[in-house]
């Protein structure tokens, strides 16, 4: 079994750990993680060397017609979760918690945690949010943990909107950061908060960090895939769209339609005789 030197270049035969990307940061090699919710794309993003997939409770708007992240369950996640399992070859597969099957307690989280590692396969969990007795309590399981600050979207109502965080109370998110290490996340989102603050926090944790609206010191920087490829009808600022799949998407079915109409579709070579 060979490894590389490397997140993305030469022959990993086997799944990037959370051990990879402590390496990673050490190196100074900076990574992208991307969310994927069923298995085509997780067999694209991982053939891509994409070297961490996000089942994220994005899954809510981006997949299951939610208005945000907050309805989405752990069974709609689980088999979503299976599915980038299957669909990925190397690639470490997080699994989000969805809300409210983690907060009431750290033997809540962990009961939720194991059916993603029992039914799913999932390698490891997201957690939005400085639970520290959960995060000691999963990883002291074996449940590696990735922690999620700045803005966390299932406390939405509570914070009032999608809305930058740390402006005023950066030294309360740099604690966190620093309290959510030392209880064991191998990794934490930073999310929405302004890019010195991150750039801080990046440096002050040697575990790393991965940027969504966090400016470009963070050690890593993720996208929901749907954004990424410009999928996403109304995408926010914080995302790029590295190609327009939904001009291409709306140009395929609707040369489809006319050509069924027109009687192009199908042509001898789709016909059985
Ligand atoms: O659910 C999700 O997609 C996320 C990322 C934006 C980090 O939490």
């Amino acid at each position: 079994m060979s490894t590389s030197t490397t997140l993305y270049g030469g022959a990993v035969h086997r799944r990037v750990t959370i051990l990879d990307l402590r390496a990673a940061k050490e190196r100074g090699e900076k990574w992208a993680m991307l969310t994927s919710y069923e298995q085509m794309t997780a067999a694209i993003f991982d053939e891509a060397g994409i070297p961490v997939l996000l089942v994220g409770d994005s899954a809510g708007n981006n997949f299951l017609g939610e208005e945000n992240t907050i309805p989405v369950t752990v069974d709609e996640l689980i088999p979503l979760t299976r599915a980038v399992v299957r669909g990925s070859k190397r690639a470490l597969v997080v699994a989000d918690l969805p809300f409210g099957s983690y907060e009431s307690s750290p033997e809540q989280a962990l009961a939720t945690s194991s059916r993603f590692f029992k039914e799913a396969g999932a390698m490891a969990v997201k957690l939005e949010g400085a639970h520290l007795a959960t995060v000691e309590k999963l990883t002291a399981a074996g449940i590696p943990v990735m922690g999620h600050l700045g803005l966390t979207p299932q406390s939405l109502h509570q914070l009032g909107g999608y809305r930058v965080q740390g402006r005023t109370d950066g030294d309360a998110i740099v604690e966190a950061a620093i309290a959510l290490e030392k209880a064991g996340a191998f990794a934490i989102v930073l999310e929405l908060v302004p890019a010195d603050l991150a750039s801080r926090i990046s440096k002050v944790l040697t575990v790393p960090t991965i940027g969504i609206g966090a400016g470009t010191d963070c050690d890593a920087q993720v996208l929901v895939w749907t954004d990424m490829a410009g999928l996403t009808a109304n995408p926010p600022k914080l995302a790029k769209a590295y190609r327009n799949l939904r001009k291409e998407l709306m140009g395929a079915a609707q040369e489809f339609a006319e050509e069924v109409r027109s009687g192009k579709f199908p042509t001898e070579s789709q016909t059985f005789h």
